[in-house]
């Protein structure tokens, strides 16, 4: 109790320098999986012998932002990406690339990261291939062996602290977790049933991060999976009463709104137990439903509201034998006309309206700007 006490006067009594509106935050810090994904899946896929293949390491991925693959999965920048750039914070490079200048900010996401470690789907025969060892438990572990040379325990409270002016990303976690349980053929109260555990580990990884010192966390909710091209061509030929009126899956999208309405709950309780911490929620469903109820407000034209812009044909673009990144699949010609880039992943376009509603709202809570002091 001393300690903490200690430590909320130590907030209390923080006066920020003069800074400006775009400079607040010296660095980001973040753990996630594919959606913001920054090279490391691509790392290491290529060091297991033999190698994972990988199919985002090649144009059409990159086309748009960086003329190149840098290994994220979009035709461009990620979220995090437009959030490092409103702060005028460079785009984070991969952890695993150990070329980057740390003090401001890694990326420790990896494609196909759960929130439950993996040998649980290894061990239970719900994936039949050998996964990643890129849980979120495992980025953890990579941001303690960094963290000695970003920051030391002594300075890591305070307005002092080395992290007092990072802001932490944690997630999008979950998404893995429901779609190894999906595509094992699992019941909608299977899936649901790990809810749970998905969600108390991304707790657990936001209050060790606060007891590591992170002051500002924002933590990524799920998108609508059941709208995804990936999930609707897998699962194609099912009764219209499995649909809602957008042509998304109703059982795979009622997964994913649970699963946010229990980490807002995990959310509110960690905010009661480290008052002094800012965990933004950000809420990654309704951009994306916001945009596919009004496409052509966006841009993009109803009948390619649900389907991938960088395919292999079929009702949505997708084709699990040729995907992006594969012989026989190519991208259309303007990406920004998309909501989805390669059955999964978002366009660059559709993550800068992410990074926009996250940053003033009214898809964060708070929006991130809101919580910026002078
Ligand atoms: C994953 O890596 C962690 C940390 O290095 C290790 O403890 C764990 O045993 C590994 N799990 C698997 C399934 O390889
Ligand atoms: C923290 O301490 C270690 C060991 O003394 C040192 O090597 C490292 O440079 C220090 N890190 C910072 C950010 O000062
Ligand atoms: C679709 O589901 C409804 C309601 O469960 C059922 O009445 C109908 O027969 C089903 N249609 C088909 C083609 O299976
Ligand atoms: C996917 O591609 C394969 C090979 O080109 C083809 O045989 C199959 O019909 C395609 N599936 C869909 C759903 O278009």
């Amino acid at each position: 109790m001393k300690l903490i006490l200690a430590f909320s006067i130590l907030f209390l009594s923080c006066i920020h320098g003069a800074s400006s509106d775009s400079g607040f935050f010296t660095a980001m810090y973040s753990l996630g999986d594919s959606y913001i994904d920054a090279g490391n899946f691509v790392i290491m896929a290529a060091a297991l012998d033999p190698p994972f293949p990988s199919w985002h390491d090649r144009l059409p991925y990159g086309m748009t932002f960086f003329g190149h693959p840098t290994g994220r999965l979009s035709d461009g920048r990620n979220t995090i990406d437009f959030i490092a750039q409103e702060f005028g914070l460079p785009l984070l490079g991969p952890s695993l690339l150990n070329n980057y200048d740390a003090s401001k900010g890694v990326n420790f996401a990896v494609g196909g990261a759960p929130a439950i470690d993996v040998d649980y789907f290894e061990r239970n025969n719900i994936v039949q291939f050998k996964l990643l060892n890129n849980s979120l438990s495992v980025q953890l572990g990579w941001f303690e062996q960094l963290r000695p040379a970003i920051c030391n325990k002594t300075e890591i409270s305070g307005c002092g602290g080395c992290f007092s002016k990072a802001l932490f990303f944690v997630g999008e976690f979950g998404v893995n977790d429901y779609n190894f349980l999906w595509f094992a053929g699992k019941t909608e109260d299977e899936v649901m049933s790990h809810v749970p555990t998905v969600v108390q580990n991304i707790a657990t990884a936001v209050e060790g991060l606060i007891k590591g010192g992170a002051v500002y966390v924002v933590v990524p909710g799920n998108p609508p999976l059941g709208c995804s091209p990936t999930m609707l061509t897998s699962r194609s030929g099912l009764n219209t009463t499995e649909y809602d009126d957008m042509g998304c899956l109703i059982d795979v999208n009622r997964v994913a709104t649970h699963h946010n309405s229990r980490l807002r709950v995990a959310i509110v309780s960690l905010r009661g137990r480290y008052p002094r911490a800012t965990i933004i929620l950000a809420d990654f469903y309704s951009p994306i439903i916001m945009i596919l109820r009004n496409p052509s407000h966006y841009g993009v034209a109803e009948a390619d509201a649900l389907r991938a812009c960088c395919g292999a044909g079929g009702t949505y673009n997708w084709n699990g034998s040729a995907i992006c990144g594969m012989p026989g699949a190519t991208a259309c010609d303007n990406p920004s006309a998309f909501v989805n880039w390669d059955g999964v992943h978002y366009t660059e376009a559709t993550n800068g309206y992410i990074a926009d509603w996250w940053l003033h709202g009214p898809f964060a809570d708070p929006p991130i700007m809101s919580v910026v002091r002078y």
